[in-house]
């Protein structure tokens, strides 16, 4: 395990190995050229040497200098230049000091280091020395008077690759270089009949899956909205193309950021697959002056031999010990109340009051007060920026709710907006700088409101204080942190005419140092990130919230497909879920209130109705799935999770499973979304378990909120490879059961 690295034939190898995984590249010719070699299933030591495959004709330039462009367009860079005759897509290119776009890299010296050095501003995956090792590559462009200095760190318990790209301004003085591209990885496959999955999506049906062939050309997905969107996400995956869940090499790209992104396959010429993410360099533009660095963010890469499934459950590790760092990471979240499709903006505190004292005696946890408390805010049209209590809803103050509150027995947790302003605001009308447009245009409006220019510091500053002025003002122990518009407009007033194509990263670096702040200041708080349902959920946002809101639509049918899409990479753990209302506000579908709440395992599991309002036999069931939530969480949270069946692909039903890492326990979620008229039951093969363990199957029974008596014990083998007779002719619709499977 670990990085190794050897002197070959004019260069030096390097091996970085996982546990299961080797990713090779090598230094070449008098060029310096860096090349990639392997990335794929782990090789033994020894036989690398021979897979040089670099001689092959064109041969490298200081053998065949006449057709040095040959060369450049099919050799397999690591981090490929720009404008010097490799015309595939490039990973780096400027405006230097002249004017002049193109760029290239020469490799000069390399070191390992133990450990894994944190980004500087950013979001990032860490690990003790003990845990990973870091290569660190230095490269020049001399032309330009850089230094591109290449990071890649492995984890010696994880299939998993960080690799982060800084560059370094080291010309003389008048040296100043515009960057206009600086993605964080390439990798270059060879040969091969792929697919690419990457998510799609829209506001309410965030994240779905989509898997095509890859023919020649570019596959992209990108972001220019300021955030990693609902549309398209900055993951991508390329896989063979007769991969499947279980089987097949899968090579999974996810980028710890938060804004603007690309993500992009593109297969040339020769059938070699170029695979590059990285920040968008469409209407990016970084001023570098000598002496000064910038850090792109990393991405991470995971490598699979066995299949989809396996991909996601390496994610789901790595983000789980490697990324999320809250106190609440590994611990049951509280079960939480929220009052946002209960309530809308018609709320005040004693119908909150109401809500908690009901909630309270059903076992639920906490009370989540959402838009609507502050400024004069009753509708969505105003007061983002005035981060004060409206005493006309919130009588006798924020204080006095949360100890009423208090009193019945749950905690107390609050939503805020703090990137926004709204043009009808008190902010606004002091500070109309203060948000992000072009002077001499009219701002375009989304839900009537503008984004705050966090560029600058002072708006870093002040919007700090007003959220630790709130957090501080009462026994607040949770804050839903929202971004509810995309941005447009592009302007800062303080980036001057040379820096308005920093403005989508500094603003992003903006609100990371804003939540940086606030994990520091507010270690116990369990902070759950939002954007407009799920725009940002994103492994940078992990980073600070161990949880994000997956998607407004609680529908749990649409729930199906969101969470699958979503736990391609992030862990059960990390999706925020909630038991809807009925009918669904989104899709207008009624399903079972025992359905719902199976979905909602699958998450952070809350809700979002009005419990005080809700029939009396859903309601007669929360403490059942309160107690089914108690009993499973720490085996949802911490678990392998498998996708057995999927309702996206075969429109009838879905299956999942969560086993321990110890394979003594595994939960199993059944949902017949369709009714199936006089059809036998259906078999489900188990995965994951022991094939020599025995184990004993029961079915939860929400009326009993228990148990049933176990009716089948089979052994791990049969349970895998016969399969099992499970949650079978369901007569009518959205009938889900839960399967508790335990060793005997
Ligand atoms: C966003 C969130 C919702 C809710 C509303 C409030 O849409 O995703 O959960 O908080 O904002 O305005």
């Amino acid at each position: 395990m670990g990085i190794s690295c050897k002197d070959i034939d004019g260069g030096i190898l390097f091996k970085l190995d996982t546990p299961n995984s080797t990713y090779m590249f090598r230094t070449a010719d008098t060029d310096g050229f860096i090349l990639h070699m392997y990335c794929g299933r782990r090789l033994s030591g020894t036989q690398v040497d021979d897979l040089c495959r670099i001689d092959e004709p064109p041969f490298l330039p200081s053998k065949n200098e006449r057709e040095r462009c040959s060369f450049m367009d099919c050799a397999p860079f690591e981090y490929p230049g720009h404008g010097l005759g490799d015309y595939r897509d490039d990973a780096f290119s400027v405006i230097n000091k002249d004017g002049y776009f193109a760029t290239s890299l020469s490799y000069r010296s390399h070191r390992i280091i133990k450990g894994k050095p944190g980004l500087k501003g950013l979001p990032a995956t860490f690990g003790s020395e003990d845990e990973c090792t870091t290569l660190e590559i230095t490269a020049a462009d001399d032309a330009n008077g850089l230094e591109i200095i290449l990071y890649y760190s492995v984890f010696e318990d994880c299939d998993a690759l960080a690799r982060s790209v800084k560059i370094r301004n080291i010309g003389p003085e008048g040296n100043d270089i515009k960057l206009t591209k600086v993605l964080s990885t390439c990798v270059e496959f060879y040969g091969g009949d792929y697919d690419t999955i990457t998510l799609h999506g829209s506001w309410a049906r965030e994240r779905m899956m989509d898997r095509e062939h890859l023919g020649l050309g570019r596959r992209s997905v990108s972001s220019l909205r300021g955030e990693s969107s609902h549309q398209e996400h900055p993951f991508i995956a390329l896989l063979d193309h007769d991969a499947n869940e279980d089987h097949g090499d899968v090579y999974g790209f996810n980028f710890v950021y938060s804004g603007n992104f690309i993500a992009q396959a593109e297969k040339s010429q020769f059938d070699t697959v170029r695979v590059m993410l990285g920040i968008n360099p469409v209407d990016f533009c970084w001023n570098l002056k000598p002496g000064e660095e910038f850090q792109a963010p990393e991405v991470i890469s995971v490598y699979s031999g066995e299949g989809i499934g396996n991909m996601s459950r390496t994610f789901h590790d790595l983000y789980r010990k490697h990324l999320i760092r809250s106190k609440y990471r590994d611990c049951k979240r509280p079960i939480l109340i929220n009052n946002w499709e209960a309530t809308y903006f018609d709320f005040d505190t004693d119908k909150l009051i109401a809500i908690a004292r009901q909630a309270s005696k059903l076992g639920i946890e906490m009370l989540v007060m959402d838009d609507g408390w502050f400024g004069h805010r009753n509708d969505d049209s105003n007061s983002l920026g005035d981060w004060f209590v409206n005493e006309n809803k919130i009588k006798g103050g924020l204080k006095h709710l949360v100890e009423e509150v208090n009193k019945t027995g749950l905690k107390f947790g609050i939503w805020m907006e703090p990137e926004m302003i709204s043009p009808d605001s008190e902010l606004y009308r002091a500070h109309p700088d203060w948000a992000i447009r072009i002077p001499g245009r009219k701002p375009a409006l989304s839900r009537a409101q503008l984004v705050l220019d966090l560029t600058r510091p002072e708006v870093v500053d002040h919007t700090f204080g007003q959220i630790e002025k709130i957090l501080k003002s009462a026994n607040i122990e949770y804050l839903k942190w929202d971004m509810n518009r995309q941005l447009t407009d592009l302007g800062s007033s303080m980036l001057g005419k040379e820096g308005q194509g920093e403005l989508f990263h500094r603003y992003c670096l903006g609100v990371y140092e804003l939540q940086e702040r606030l994990v520091r200041e507010f270690p116990d708080l369990l902070l759950e990130n939002c954007s407009g349902g799920g725009a940002r959920f994103d492994p940078g946002m992990l980073y600070y919230s161990p949880q994000i809101w997956t998607s407004d639509d609680m529908d749990p049918v649409m729930r199906l497909q969101i969470q699958q899409g979503t736990a391609l990479m992030y862990p059960l753990s990390s999706m925020g879920a909630h038991v809807c209302d009925c009918p669904n506000h989104s899709t207008g579908r009624t399903t079972p209130f025992e359905t719902r709440g199976y979905v909602a395992l699958a998450g952070t599991f809350g809700y979002e109705l009005d419990v005080t309002r809700i029939p009396e036999a859903d309601r007669n069931m929360i403490p059942a799935q309160v107690a089914m939530y108690h009993s499973y969480n720490d085996l949802v949270r911490n678990g392998d999770y498998y996708r057995v069946a999927s309702y996206q692909e075969n429109h009838e039903w879905d299956c999942w499973e969560v086993v321990s890492k110890d394979r003594k326990e595994a939960l199993v979620t059944i949902v017949n979304v369709l009714g199936r008229v006089n059809y036998k039951s259906r078999l489900v093969k188990l995965k994951g378990l022991d094939p020599e363990k025995t184990y004993s199957l029961r079915y939860y029974n929400i009326e009993k909120a228990g148990e049933d008596e176990e009716y089948l014990r089979l052994k791990g083998d049969a349970l895998m490879y016969a399969g099992i007779k499970a949650a079978g002719n369901y007569h009518g619709d959205f009938r889900a059961r839960l399967l508790h499977i335990r060793e005997v």
